[in-house]
């Protein structure tokens, strides 16, 4: 197959039309196990992506099911239904849209619920679709109010009403729009009002890859970047990446980095322990405040229950960030433990910060004053 069209307009129109949302600029305070991407890193991250379904590594029932619907479609020579894409950032979202369009051999159309601040925006967008577009629009749940009624009647009629006019001589005019397919893509599936999520026909959630998937997609990555990397290596990158390819082929970047400066060249073990060392991300995939997170519910707060906002200022961050960004994954790799008087140390916490847990019982009453 001949590659889509609207490939090379999606590269472009990437950092063109995608708002870069907070997510994008809070990325870059994050640092190396982000798994969110910040403006800088698109073009590196763009060189990596499977162009095709069949290239797309993991996430076995989604791929099926896309697969099918995309066949279908294919077969009876129309526009296939619209498509959300729900899932933690950095799991493949865009990529699964592009390739949606690639699929296709469709052309595509890029935008994202922040870029889009008037329900005006979304009918220039609608109006000047071609017939079986593909329109993706990332980070859905946050489309304006005005906008996301505006995508029902489109998504579901096909047709858009033109307002001309204002007061009492405004006049709505109904305007046809060609078939064409939305790809929405969130990761607060739970946020997206159900009329909107009643329209899309087909719905795949991605989850985070396993250990095997996340070797194989940086196997495929370090050819691409044209880098020798051993079994042991990529293994030893998919054991700290967060169950997320977007933090493995950066990791596998930063490894490169050091292999050429330092090393051999060849991404060995070696070169995989020193540069993981060299940005602070340990064996599990925790970062510094990760652990500073920890260590400070273990040292200071004999392993809680303690507040959030209390262990936020503990590690001189704020409140949100832990929350979002930190206690997630800590909470998914049972490190931390959240009850209804607050965080508190499991075993494993104790464990990981290398502290004896302290005898039962003893933890059980909060220091006095914290509640
Ligand atoms: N299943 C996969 N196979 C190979 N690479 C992947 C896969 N999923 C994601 N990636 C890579 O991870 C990075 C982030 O993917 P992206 O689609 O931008 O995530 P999302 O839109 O869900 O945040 C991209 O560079 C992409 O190449
Ligand atoms: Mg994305």
């Amino acid at each position: 197959m001949s590659p889509a069209p609207g490939t090379g307009a999606f590269e472009s129109g990437l950092s063109a039309s995608t708002g870069t949302g907070e997510a994008g600029e809070r990325a870059g305070e994050r640092g190396v196990t982000s798994a969110e991407s910040s403006a800088l890193e698109r073009a590196a991250e763009a060189a990596l992506r499977p162009r095709r379904l069949a290239e797309f590594v993991g996430q076995q029932v989604v791929r099926e099911q896309l697969s099918l619907v995309l066949d279908a479609a294919a077969a009876r020579g129309r526009a296939p239904e619209h498509m959300l894409l729900s899932g933690p950032p950095g799991l493949g979202k865009t990529t699964l849209a592009m390739i949606i369009a690639a699929e296709l051999n469709a052309p595509l159309r890029i935008t994202s619920g922040p870029a889009v601040q008037h329900a005006g925006d979304l009918a220039a967008i609608l109006s000047s679709l071609e017939e079986g577009e593909v329109l993706f629009i990332d980070e859905i749940h946050r489309l304006a109010r005005p906008a996301e009624e505006m995508l029902y009647m489109a998504m579901e009629d096909f047709r858009v009403d033109v307002v001309v006019g204002k007061g009492v001589g405004a006049t709505s005019i109904p305007l046809e729009l060609p078939p064409f397919t939305a790809v929405g893509a969130t990761t607060r599936a739970g946020l997206l009002p159900s009329p909107l999520r009643d329209r899309f026909g087909f719905t795949g959630h991605l989850d985070y890859y396993r250990p095997a998937e996340l070797e194989t997609v940086i196997t495929r990555s370090a050819a691409r970047l044209e880098v020798e990397i051993d079994a042991e290596a990529a293994a030893e990158i998919a054991g700290r990446c967060r169950g997320t390819p977007r933090i493995a082929n950066r990791l596998l970047r930063r490894v490169r980095d050091w292999s050429q400066v330092r090393g051999s060249g060849r991404i060995d073990l070696e070169a995989a322990h020193a540069a993981l060392a060299v940005y602070e991300v340990d064996e599990r995939g925790l970062d510094r405040l990760d652990r500073a997170v920890l260590r400070a519910l273990c040292e200071r707060f004999a392993g809680g229950p303690v507040g959030l906002g209390t262990l936020a200022v503990a590690v001189g961050e704020e409140t949100e960030t832990v929350e979002t960004m930190v206690e997630p994954f800590l909470v998914r790799e049972g490190l931390i433990s959240r009850t209804p008087r607050g965080r508190i140390a499991t075993p494993a916490t104790w464990a990981h910060v290398g502290l004896a847990a302290p005898s039962p019982g003893a933890g059980t009453t909060p220091p006095l004053g914290r509640f």
